[in-house]
């Protein structure tokens, strides 16, 4: 059988950001970098995604394309030791973090019903938190969007590499960069004293930037960048033999940051200028956001709009990582991709109603006080991706042969956009990266 690939640079490079730009995005980044010094932590923040980030990223890429196979069998082929277990580990995060992000996927689409039924119209921020909260803690809700989330991912999973994922991709980035156009125009234009959330967001400060915030920065661009966990090692087993592999990269990366600034362009002047405190998180999306939209102008259509633009940014993400599971399930089993996501379908909308249900108040799922939903969040950013991510650039740089690392990654000695560029990375790959991933992941558990 003839392997898919996507069929367009354009194709690729969507179905590539549509992975990388996610709720880590949106959540998560625009609050680190207001709490961490502003213009001064994404500076940290570019040069560790460059240095650090972007290298595991081209060690997956460069496993990945050179092998055309799921993400355990690109192991297996390249070595006959027990490195194939690296790949195992990454199915097995996908499959984990698909599980709770497909919840999140459900709550998005929950809020994106309450905007267009313009059910938020004349609640109090208090009303908001507590729909949220006993939405959350009814349960049946939560597990009934999260299979709707599920169902709308698998459809296009079925639908094949490049008449699914790549297709959908093409219409949804553009739509999701308009959207988020239009809210950032909004927040800064439109809304009075929005430069208080522009100054938390960019006031430079120095002084904030010590080595843990360094670490910090890695963490969330490792998340940012969907790596560690074999996700863009199978989608580059799709991308054709012609695509500049660090060019590919590179792009995407200043991609993922600049949606990331611009989600906190599009939340913090709104935050800011409504006088509420800023947080992360869950929190930040479903309870003040609704709220702020409450009581602007136009804010049922914002509303609409806001919740769409998540719901795209977590379907992109969450179809990724049921490709990475479906593509080792087909390709093991050698069964067709249909019956591998259907099969998929079902096992993960068990594990995805675990998640859903850990939070509802009927105490199911709960072990000592933590909810599954927090564990597998937890154990997969914090355990799975960084040991994952280090030991793919180990493997790529001191275990496969260099000739496959050179050959990908300068298209057979034909392209080298730089001198010494091929060098330079190979040495990142192999001194710099391990050594920062260490550290991280050292800071993550609380040892440094
Ligand atoms: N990058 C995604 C985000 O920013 C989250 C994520 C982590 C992810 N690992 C992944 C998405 C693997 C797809 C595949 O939200």
């Amino acid at each position: 059988m003839e392997k898919a690939t996507f069929k367009s640079s354009i194709g690729t490079f969507a179905a590539v950001a549509g992975s990388v730009v996610g709720l880590g995005n949106i959540w998560r980044f625009p609050y680190l970098a207001g709490e961490n010094g502003g213009f001064a932590f994404l500076i940290v923040y570019l040069v560790v995604s460059l240095l650090v980030s972007l290298p595991v990223m081209l060690s997956e890429f460069a496993i990945g394309r050179s092998q055309r196979s799921n993400a355990m069998r690109s192991f297996k082929q390249i070595s006959s030791g027990p490195w194939f277990l690296v790949g195992f580990l990454g199915v097995a995060s996908a499959y984990i973090i698909d599980s709770f992000y497909m919840v999140v996927g459900g709550w998005s689409l929950e809020f994106l019903r309450k905007s267009v039924m313009n059910e938020f119209a004349g609640q109090t921020s208090e009303q908001i938190a507590e729909g949220f909260n006993s939405y959350v803690a009814n349960g049946v809700g939560p597990v009934a969007w999260a299979e709707i989330s599920l169902c709308l991912a698998t459809i296009i999973i079925i639908l094949g590499v490049s008449k699914g994922i790549e297709k959908m991709n093409k219409i949804m980035m553009p739509t999701l960069v308009c959207i988020l156009v239009i809210l950032v125009i909004n927040s800064i234009f439109f809304l009075p004293n929005s430069q208080a959330g522009i100054d938390f967001l960019f006031h430079p400060d120095f002084s904030k930037i010590t080595f843990k915030t360094l670490l910090t920065a890695i963490g969330q661009s490792f998340f940012s960048l969907s790596l560690g966990m074999g996700a863009m090692l199978t989608y580059a087993s799709y991308i054709q033999e012609k695509e500049h592999l660090p060019n590919t990269a590179f792009r995407v990366m200043i991609f993922d940051s600049t949606i990331a600034l611009l989600s906190g362009l599009a939340i913090f002047p709104a935050v800011f200028s409504f006088g509420i405190d800023p947080s992360s998180g869950p929190h930040l999306l479903f309870l003040t956001m609704p709220n702020i939209f409450q009581q602007i102008i136009g804010g049922r259509f914002l509303s609409i709009i806001f919740f769409l633009f998540v719901f795209m940014a977590a379907i992109t993400s969450q179809i990724s990582l049921l490709e990475v599971v479906t593509a080792y399930a087909s390709e093991e089993l050698k069964i067709k991709r249909w019956k591998a996501a259907l099969g998929l379908f079902f096992t993960m909308s068990i594990t995805g109603s675990i998640c859903a249900l850990s939070q509802s108040d009927l105490g199911l799922f709960v072990i000592n006080g933590h909810t599954m939903f927090d564990i597998f969040d937890y154990a997969s950013s914090n355990y799975m991706m960084p040991i994952g991510g280090l030991l793919i650039v180990i493997f790529a740089g001191y275990v496969m042969p260099e000739r496959i690392l050179h050959s990908q990654l300068t298209n057979n000695g034909t392209q080298r956009p730089l001198p010494f560029y091929y060098m330079v990375i190979r040495f990142l790959i192999r001194f710099v990266s391990p050594v920062f991933i260490s550290l991280m992941f050292l800071n993550l558990i609380g040892i440094i």
